[in-house]
């Protein structure tokens, strides 16, 4: 070989590296190298083509942001339309389809159907010619959209080479452009930051980042896409089925949603429905529902469309989660640690599902960021189990005659000052527990499931304690008589003999729930557990030093210092001792050993189905053995447990090859990493 042909094949390889590390990284969402290693490989590859520029191709890893910034796009026309979808906004409508889908096919059976979510972003067509991507295109008005090649070309999920050698010569695939939730919060920061426009939502500003004339722009901003289809295909056959040639297209490198499935007629379609969107606040993405497509191409075909939508797919959407309305009021809440909120009273408006008369303006930045006044027309938003929150004003529809809302200088409840630290964004009512409000919050923590888990003490009846005063602390609870709590409002002799019955049974607890009952501040549930590991004993939290409990997985100087304050103030011993006299008891034991020696450290489970014992408990019981219990199903789970009635996780491990148990299971494991290590 030639010194020459050295260079060429070294150049080819390092193409090759980063392309699998890409794919590695975009497509399977499991990459093997760390980011550092994959910028190393770059700048060899980057060096190498500065040193011999006749070895640059267009479609070198090096070459995503190339030209000059346009004066306008060009114009593309799409030989295969692109398409909208009609939307199904109930279930009945769904129904609708699916029947009419049957009924057409004339099909007795159940209907399959590939599932997959429904992208709030902007469509997009990206045309490879021989494997090279050659243009990128907008749906514009279906038939003629802009040429925005240069500006996709630099979205790091979008192959600009295709793997493998057995595309067709000619493929073009449509998809999605999207902002990723957490690109589109640094983007606003620092839009924010430069004084630049801020965009309402992650779709306005995928839209806008992606119709730049000057490409660097479009690469500065965290756009990412998913295929969803093809457009025209020309010299090599296709899957039979819609999922199949998704699944080709993952296999050539082309990112596609990680969240595809087929389900088999209307109930498997609802599951997956409902599925998606109870984890839907959880997706790294916006999505605005689930679109179902017949799977198999030959029944496509068959169904056709109707003016610009196939007759074989629908959009199940979600309810909206924007809405306008007025602000009536600002009011100002005290929260568990005094913290004050702005809330804005609204004109009742139904969005997300349910009917909002009250959202979050989070703090006094926000309200005047967003120059929030009464009278105002806002745009609200609910998503998922979020808090609705005011997403901006309508200026224009500003009345005449608004005033500025104003931090009030004393606690509406207690009348303490209220007090905004340097720096800090939250402003904090210094009355602490003689703040009515205050000790409600703290009551209502105190009792909540996950702390001491008082089960028929509702919010509504704290108030009602505290307001007549017939409780002062959480010790208090505990001396409350039946014939007391019967006289109380929606109160009667058998809901006040049971909660005293529930009280009784919540006085025996553990070390870690009591731990977080107490709100001191920053101590979430992992930390309560991760502290009372660490030291065994309340007392021995108590008196330790701030550094000392630094030691602890997890805590740094922050809480460390929260939890040193919280035992140096007399009130709060005298409630926990208190407490402790009204009999509230746990066990407690030595420090636990070191987190690395428990018997299941560094395993990650995940729970699916019904369970015979509430989750958090088993949860609560895997992590004092040292493991982590995650929400989803991925390669770096060991096991997942499953119940009754398991679904998709059940179907991801059997997939990805993770390890399935069922309880019994579950509890051999335990058992036999016991017998081998810890009494
Ligand atoms: S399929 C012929 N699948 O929704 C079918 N569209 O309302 C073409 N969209 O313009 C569309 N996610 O931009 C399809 N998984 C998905 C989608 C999706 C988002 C968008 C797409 C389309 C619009 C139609």
């Amino acid at each position: 070989m030639t010194a020459d042909q050295a260079i060429r094949a070294k150049v080819q390889r390092l193409r090759e590296q980063i392309e699998d590390h890409n794919y590695r990284y975009y497509v399977l969402d499991d990459p093997q190298v760390p980011d550092s290693e994959f910028d190393r490989l770059f700048r060899e590859l980057q060096a190498l083509e500065a040193g011999y520029p006749e070895l640059i191709t267009p479609d070198s890893p090096t070459q995503r942001v190339g030209g000059a910034p346009l004066a306008a796009f060009g114009e593309v026309t799409h030989r295969v339309p692109m398409l909208s979808l009609d939307n199904a906004l109930s279930t009945e409508a769904l129904a609708d389809f699916d029947r009419r889908v049957r009924e057409r096919l004339e099909r007795d059976g159940e209907v399959r159907y590939a599932a997959e979510p429904k992208l709030d972003g902007l469509a997009i067509s990206l045309r490879y010619e021989q494997g090279s991507l050659v243009q990128a295109a907008t749906r514009g008005d279906g038939t003629h959209g802009e040429n925005v090649t240069q500006n996709v070309r630099t979205i790091s999920s979008v192959p600009l080479r295709l793997r493998g050698s057995d595309w067709p010569p000619l493929l073009e695939v449509r998809g999605e452009i999207f902002m990723p939730r957490a690109g589109f919060d640094d983007l606003n920061a620092r839009q924010r930051a430069s004084g630049d426009k801020i965009f309402a939502n992650p779709r306005n500003a995928a839209a806008g980042s992606l119709r730049q004339l000057d490409p660097a722009i479009t690469a500065s901003r965290p756009l990412a896409m998913f295929c969803y289809g093809l457009g025209e295909v020309d010299g090599h056959p296709m899957a039979p089925t819609h999922s199949a040639n998704m699944a080709l297209l993952r296999g050539w490198g082309l990112p596609v949603s990680p969240e595809l499935r087929v389900v088999i007629g209307l109930p498997e379609c609802i599951a997956y429905f409902d599925d998606i969107g109870a984890r839907r606040a959880h997706l790294a993405y916006e999505i605005d529902g689930v679109v179902f497509k017949v799977d198999s191409i030959a029944d496509q075909r068959q169904l056709g469309f109707v003016s610009r939508a196939p007759r074989w797919a629908i959009a199940s959407k979600f309810p909206a989660q924007e809405e306008l309305t007025v602000v009536e009021a600002v009011e100002f809440q005290v929260g568990r640690t005094g913290a004050v909120t702005p809330v804005a009273r609204l004109k009742p408006v139904f969005v997300g599902g349910v009917t909002v008369s009250n959202a979050t303006l989070h703090n006094m930045d926000e309200v005047q960021r967003k120059d929030v006044r009464v009278g105002d027309t806002v745009i609200v938003r609910r998503a998922g189990d979020v808090i609705p929150e005011v997403v901006r004003v309508l200026p224009e529809r500003r009345p005449a005659g608004t005033r500025k809302v104003e931090l009030p200088a004393q606690c509406p409840v207690c009348g303490s000052d209220i007090e905004r630290l340097e720096g800090e964004a939250v402003a904090r009512c210094s009355g602490g527990l003689y703040c009515a409000a205050q000790r409600k919050e703290a009551v209502k923590h105190f009792a909540s499931r996950r702390a001491m888990d008082i089960e028929g003490l509702g919010d509504k009846l704290i108030e009602q304690l505290i307001d007549q005063s017939l409780i002062e602390d959480p010790a208090d609870l505990f001396m409350l008589q039946a014939d007391l709590l019967a006289g109380l409002e929606r109160m009667g002799e058998k809901s006040a003999a049971n909660l005293v019955g529930a009280l009784r049974k919540a006085r025996t607890t553990t070390l870690p729930r009591f731990l977080y009952a107490l709100g001191i501040r920053e101590v979430g549930e992992a930390t309560a557990q991760a502290l009372a590991r660490q030291f065994g004993a309340l007392d021995a939290i108590g008196a330790a030093e701030e550094d000392t409990l630094q030691q602890t997985p997890d805590v740094g100087p922050v809480v460390a210092h929260h939890v040193h304050t919280f035992f140096r103030q007399p009130h709060n011993l005298a409630v926990i001792n208190k407490l402790r006299e009204a009999g509230v008891d746990w066990p407690e034991g030595p420090p636990a050993p070191m987190a690395e020696e428990l018997p299941l450290a560094g395993m990650t489970f995940v729970l699916t189905g019904a369970l015979s014992e509430p989750r958090d408990r088993i949860k609560e019981r895997l992590s004092a053995l040292g493991a982590k219990v995650a929400g989803s199903v991925s390669k770096k789970t060991d096991y997942v447990v499953v119940g009754e009635d398991a679904g998709s996780k059940l179907d991801k491990a059997r997939a990805l090859g993770v390890g399935v148990l069922d309880e019994d299971g579950l509890k051999r494991l335990i058992a036999g990493d016991f017998a081998g290590g810890v009494p």
